[in-house]
């Protein structure tokens, strides 16, 4: 559906996310021709900005982020944008200027960009203030809880004023377009389904390695950590995507549906195996990209409890009837050697080689789907080299740039579901449901970690991860997929 006019309305509306993502991915919806004429953006803040001083951030923040080479449509899309200051849970006028802004009427978006210990406050500020009108939706941020029955609380207290239909939960990774390739990518080609299962592959590997540091973050990082930051949500969901069974429909609950299935195959990591097939790691200092930077511990901001994973490998498995057996590699890490987001689905070996003697064999398949940077998807085939006498086998890819074939631009993330939001359409966003199946199965071993004062271990600023990373998946002879490309 496409979406009428709407007003948005930004809690957390002046903050970092608000100017990094939100406004910037609104103002090239709006030079897209994508965002209703009558459609207005009300930032929400404690901090009593007026609307100039709003305009000003927000204009800063745009440019920041990307070239505008229209003035006048950067003006059309400020003059969209207002300020209401709210307290929340503080003095009760706020929510009366907040409806004095809001047109009866018109359809209601309400952005939670702010910590999720707010969000129950704001949902009954919004219903008490009587704007939480019928067939308004709300959008929730991560990190949806730290563990079960925080991510609980937080759902059940919005879903007294929002219905599940009407809960949009962003994962921002669901809207990165090489993320809904995989979806067309798998079903909408016959060639890989019949491969896609326990039979004709090895394993998967998905890997969300970044070079940049906790940065100014370490506040939040340190109560939280890569496995609650990074695998909780991300990474589970890219897992889901990949093994989940072809839904009857791309909508909203025949998409989840099946996800959700996975989330509740995953075997569960408790006590022993939590050990073998967990590794944590924190960075040290180092040096990366040429510049020498330092460790987690001596980040700004905020003080350091000292055992906060910034970096997770872990081996999970789908138990049922297409993956049993089929390990996935999990793995995400800050100031890594290179930023690298990317799921390898590596293909086992040939049942039966008729070339003896080739020297040096090359490994089996890989198809690697790559996120970022370089949004593309390789197949790796073996090729005979050119030449005379006992043919030499070679790994050859096959290559599908994204940027190489279309010509068009790649929307980013939140430009793709904040669209999905005004269009009302929840398919991109996680429901309640696997939230929750998503903790449960990762609670055991954030609990296994603590009883067994499990520290990280330090691996360099700038490397490849901490050592026992490849230990975890050297254990049955296999290797992660840089290494293998470099050997
Ligand atoms: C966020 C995490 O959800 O994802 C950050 O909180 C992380 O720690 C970021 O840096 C990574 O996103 P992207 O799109 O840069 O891969």
């Amino acid at each position: 559906p496409a979406s009428g006019p709407t007003d948005l309305v930004v809690f957390g509306g002046t903050g970092d996310l608000a100017m990094r993502k939100l406004l910037p991915s609104l103002h090239l919806l709006d030079r897209d021709g994508r965002l209703d004429p009558g459609t207005r953006v009300v930032a929400v803040s404690r901090d009593g900005l007026t609307a100039a001083d709003l305009r000003d951030k927000a204009a800063a923040a745009i440019r920041g982020h990307h070239e505008v080479n229209d003035p006048d449509v950067l003006r059309r899309f400020l003059d969209r944008l207002a300020h209401v200051t709210v307290d929340v849970g503080g003095d009760p006028r706020g929510w009366n200027d907040l409806a004095d802004a809001l047109t009866p009427g018109r359809d209601r978006v309400f952005h939670l960009a702010v910590p999720p210990m707010l969000s129950g406050a704001i949902c009954r500020g919004l219903r008490d203030a009587g704007l939480a009108v019928p067939g308004s939706r709300v959008v929730l941020e991560k990190p949806l809880g730290r563990d079960l029955a925080s991510a609980r609380e937080v759902n059940a207290e919005v879903a007294e004023v929002f219905p599940e239909a009407d809960t949009y939960r962003i994962d921002h990774y669901l809207g990165k377009e090489t993320v809904q390739n995989l979806l067309v990518l798998r079903f909408a080609n016959v060639i890989l389904e019949p491969l896609w299962n326990s039979r004709w592959i090895d394993h998967v590997q998905i890997t969300a390695a970044e070079s940049v540091g906790v940065g100014g973050r370490r506040g939040y990082y340190d109560t939280s950590g890569a496995m609650r930051d990074m695998v909780q949500n991300h990474l589970l969901q890219l897992l889901c995507l990949t093994a989940m069974e072809p839904p009857s429909s791309y909508d909203r609950d025949s998409v989840r549906d099946e996800k959700l299935k996975v989330l509740q195959a995953l075997t569960p990591l408790t006590g022993d195996r939590v050990h073998e097939d967990t590794v944590r790691g924190q960075y040290g200092p180092g040096s990366v990209g040429g510049e020498e930077v330092v460790g987690y511990l001596d980040e700004a901001g905020g003080p350091a409890t000292g055992d906060t994973e910034t970096f997770v490998a872990l081996r999970a498995e789908v138990a049922n009837w297409r993956w049993a057996g089929v390990p996935f590699y999990l793995r995400t890490g800050k100031r890594m050697e290179q930023a690298r987001s990317e799921i390898v689905v590596r293909f086992r070996e040939v049942p039966h080689t008729i070339f003896p003697g080739a020297d040096g064999l090359p490994g089996p398949g890989h198809l690697v789907i790559r996120l970022q940077p370089d949004e593309g998807i390789h197949l790796t085939m073996t090729a005979k080299e050119p030449g005379p006498g006992a043919p030499r086998l070679r790994p050859v890819p096959l290559k599908l740039s994204f940027a190489d074939t279309f010509d068009t631009r790649s929307p980013e993330a939140y430009e793709r579901l904040l669209a999905d939001v005004l269009a009302g359409d929840p398919t991109l966003f996680v429901r309640r449901d696997e939230v929750e199946a998503a903790w449960r199965w990762v609670d055991p071993v954030i609990a296994a970690w603590t009883d067994h004062h499990t520290s990280p271990e330090i691996y360099p600023a700038g490397s490849a991860g901490p050592a026992g990373a490849h230990r975890l998946i050297g254990r049955n002879g296999r290797t992660w997929y840089e290494q293998e490309q470099t050997r």
